[in-house]
């Protein structure tokens, strides 16, 4: 058996997680179309409740807020119960669960709102290959940008989606900064090119972020909060020359609300947008007090050199979990990991790709 760094107990706040490993947020659109979590769900979170933190698949927090199919959310009284069944399974394993908050923006499609159009901070299209729809294969639009009124409105989603999250149970909320969606698209100057408070300078870019940890602060106690950025990421079209500039501020910003972590996908395995050198763990680590979470293509021997090295508290693993449920155990035990699952499973629906892997068995396979 290794003794490893990974397996230390971390407190964040006044929560103690069992080790320093973290499922990373992976939507599954296993919710249906009414996208209300099931048993199922559950299920899939329970096999994989030996991480130390479970942080769920993003969740829309309003109907506005949807950009895919079978996901689920947290506005209404259904998808609040029905979470809950996932917080109670949960519960017992002692490990702690953060739901993540979702607001896709422009990484939508009229066909999911009635043909109205998307929004996002800017009339900025997302170039990309095509959008999967409720009426299938669709190009992406031009969003409309967002009133100042209509922002407002957006904040209040997010809170009352985070007060949701706490009747439904969970530990904490992580709130989506990552990966183009809406946060993402006011932060960027690639897709904010607004001139009034929510646009031009860093401070304003920021503005959005910082008003939706605001209204989730008025829920939640600062270290059962969670940030995620994703400074080096091209998912989802993004990425501007200004990225090192705009990701410390947002970093310093978010250090003034003594969160719990922030969440920083460092690692390059989705793609880098190439503009200068890739942003490091180091580099946020002196900016913000809580604790750090790094994530992306992570093995455990590089998970292990940044705890080492204490660049991170925490590393988030995600294909790694879809195929191998028991991940902390085969790190522990020197297990064989199951090979990284093609995409063609990632968002069906059932069971099949999703809660039929199994955890190792040593005496099976000798
Ligand atoms: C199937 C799948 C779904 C994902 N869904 C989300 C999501 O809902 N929210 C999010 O922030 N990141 C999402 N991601 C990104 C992961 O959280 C993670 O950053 C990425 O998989 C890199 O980590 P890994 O190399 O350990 O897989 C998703 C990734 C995958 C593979």
């Amino acid at each position: 058996m290794k003794t490893s760094r990974l397996f230390e107990p971390l407190s964040i706040g006044n929560l103690h997680l069992k080790n320093r490993i973290a499922m990373a947020p992976m939507t599954r659109s296993r919710a249906g179309s009414a996208r209300v979590p099931n048993a199922l769900m559950a299920e899939y979170y329970r096999q994989r409740s030996s991480a130390g933190l479970l942080i769920t698949e993003a969740t829309v927090v309003s109907e506005q807020g949807i950009g895919w199919h079978d996901t689920p959310g947290i506005y209404t009284e259904e998808m609040v119960a029905g979470w809950r069944k996932v917080t109670d399974t949960i519960k017992p394993t002692g490990a702690h669960m953060f739901l993540q908050l979702w607001h896709c923006g422009r990484a939508s499609h009229s066909d999911f709102h009635d043909g109205a159009l998307p929004v996002s901070a800017s009339a900025v299209q997302l170039n990309g290959d095509y959008i999967h729809t409720p009426l299938g294969k669709k190009q992406y639009e031009i969003p409309r940008a967002l009133t100042v009124e209509e922002i407002k409105a957006t904040v209040a989603d997010y809170r009352q989606a985070a007060s949701n999250a706490k009747e439904a149970g969970f530990s904490g909320v992580e709130v989506h900064g990552a990966n183009g969606y809406l946060i993402n698209q006011f932060l960027d100057p690639k897709t904010n090119l607004r001139t009034d408070q929510y646009g031009g300078s860093l401070e304003n870019r920021f503005r959005f972020y910082k008003e939706v940890v605001e209204a989730v602060l008025e829920v939640w106690a600062p270290e059962q909060v969670g940030a995620r950025i994703s400074p080096n990421g091209v998912f989802n079209d993004m990425g501007s020359d200004d990225f090192r500039e705009t990701y410390l501020y947002a970093a310093k910003e978010l250090n003034t609300f003594n969160l719990g972590y922030l969440h920083v996908m460092d690692g390059l395995a989705f793609g880098f947008h190439g503009k200068g050198e890739p942003m490091t763990l180091a580099e946020f680590r002196p900016l913000f007090q809580g604790r750090i979470i790094g994530n992306c293509g992570y093995t455990m021997a590089a998970a292990e050199q940044r705890l080492a090295e204490d660049t991170a508290d925490m590393i988030a693993f995600g294909r790694p979990f879809i195929t191998n449920p028991d991940l902390p155990e085969r790190f522990k035990n020197n297990y064989p990991l199951n090979p990284a699952e093609d995409m063609s499973l990632w968002y069906t629906s059932g069971a099949k790709g999703y809660t039929d892997y199994l955890p190792y068995a040593p005496s099976a396979s000798v």
